[in-house]
């Protein structure tokens, strides 16, 4: 073992508290990877409280004891009250139509303030339909802001001003997507590319700085991620070779997230709760561009799950009001697959 390595594993060994001599570093490519990680990683220092920034918190140390319902609480009496989410704060990508936006107005039926954020200048019309439905009695309210994904800068921007303007951040609910018909072998890197930076970057983004927030603020926030039963199964009759893969990643990457911010910290941040919701086939813009690509998709669609049928996005409103309340308050980590019967058989 040369004086180079031998430095670098002690290093790694120590967890970067060793200072490597100026020579050694800039001589040895391991260490000069290893160096650079940790440098990188101290970006996001106003968020990583632990001491180690290259290991995750441990959740034994403090227990996420307050999204733990008391014992003397009546729950019988509060009229399913864990699902009230009166008083919060969300933000939801991709909200101007489709699943997003019908997520995006349970929230608000729920009693929570909600921001629709999304590409298109102006939503869709089915946004007059969502407001002129909001029962002002019940608390909540539905905003929008203009926002693409990829652009990270403003994205965090944008929701740092969010969360400043309310001071919190409770949830936030991943589901802006895109959606590309080619077969394999006619896909461009820069397909590939456009694809992963909005469903997989921008999905990640969006969670990274949502979770700055509640870091921030200190609210014991959820974060959705909508992947999809893509991510899990081939679709038949249908090539999207990169949307399937973009979608295992977002499914793999609730897990890394939720193992990283649900834990509560000594200094009381944390207890952050990342989960995906996987549609199975819902009629949406997007599904019904589906059907005009591909003639006879709906009708293999309709014979490919239990129920014979694709789903209304309606058919998700309370599986998001359940993942960003405190009915879910053990869930983290966790991928609900709604798809009609279409992954089990
Ligand atoms: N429709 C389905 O069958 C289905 C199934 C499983 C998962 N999903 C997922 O649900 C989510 C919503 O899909 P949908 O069916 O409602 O599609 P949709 O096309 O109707 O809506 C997607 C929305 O995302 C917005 N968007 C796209 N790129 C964006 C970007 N870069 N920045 C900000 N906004 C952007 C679009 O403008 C649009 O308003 C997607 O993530 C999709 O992959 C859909």
């Amino acid at each position: 073992m040369n004086t180079a390595t031998r430095a670098l594993r002690s290093a790694s060994r120590q967890r970067f508290c060793v200072r490597l001599p100026q020579t050694t570093t800039a001589a040895h490519p391991l260490i000069r990877l290893t160096t650079a990680r940790a440098i990188h990683s101290s970006r996001n220092a106003q968020t990583q409280t632990w001491p180690d920034k290259n290991t995750s918190p441990e959740p034994r140390e403090h227990p996420n004891a307050d999204q733990k319902p008391r014992i003397d609480e009546n729950i019988g009496r509060k009229h399913f009250g864990d699902f009230n989410v009166a008083g919060k704060v969300f933000v939801v990508t991709g909200g101007a139509q489709g699943l997003g936006l019908t997520m995006a107005e349970a929230l608000v039926e729920a009693g929570g303030k909600v921001y629709a954020l999304d590409r298109s200048p102006e939503p869709d019309e089915q946004w007059a339909e969502a407001i002129s439905r909001a029962v002002p009695e019940h608390g909540g309210s539905l905003h929008y802001r203009q926002q693409d994904v990829s652009d990270t800068t403003h994205l965090d921007e944008l929701i740092t001003a969010i969360a400043d303007e309310n001071q919190r951040l409770d949830g936030v609910v991943a589901a802006a997507g895109v959606q590309q018909v080619t077969q394999a072998l006619d896909y461009t890197p820069a397909d590939v590319a456009r694809m992963l930076e909005i469903n997989y970057t921008g999905v990640f983004m969006t969670a990274q700085s949502a979770a700055r927030q509640m870091f921030r603020y200190k609210t014991r926030g959820s974060i959705c991620l909508i992947a999809s039963m893509s991510g899990l199964v081939a679709n038949k009759g249908l090539l999207s070779p990169v949307y399937n893969s973009s979608k295992a990643a977002v499914i793999q990457l609730a897990r890394n997230l939720a193992m990283e911010w649900s834990p509560v910290r000594e200094d009381g941040t944390g207890g952050i709760r990342v989960n995906c919701i996987s549609p199975g086939h819902i009629l949406t813009p997007m599904v019904l561009k589906n059907f005009e690509e591909v003639p006879g998709l709906r009708e293999t669609w309709e014979g490919e799950n239990m129920m014979g049928r694709l789903a209304e996005t309606t058919e998700f409103k309370g599986a998001v009001l359940f993942l960003l309340s405190s009915a879910s308050s053990f869930m983290t980590g966790n991928n609900l697959i709604i798809d009609g019967g279409h992954t089990a058989w």
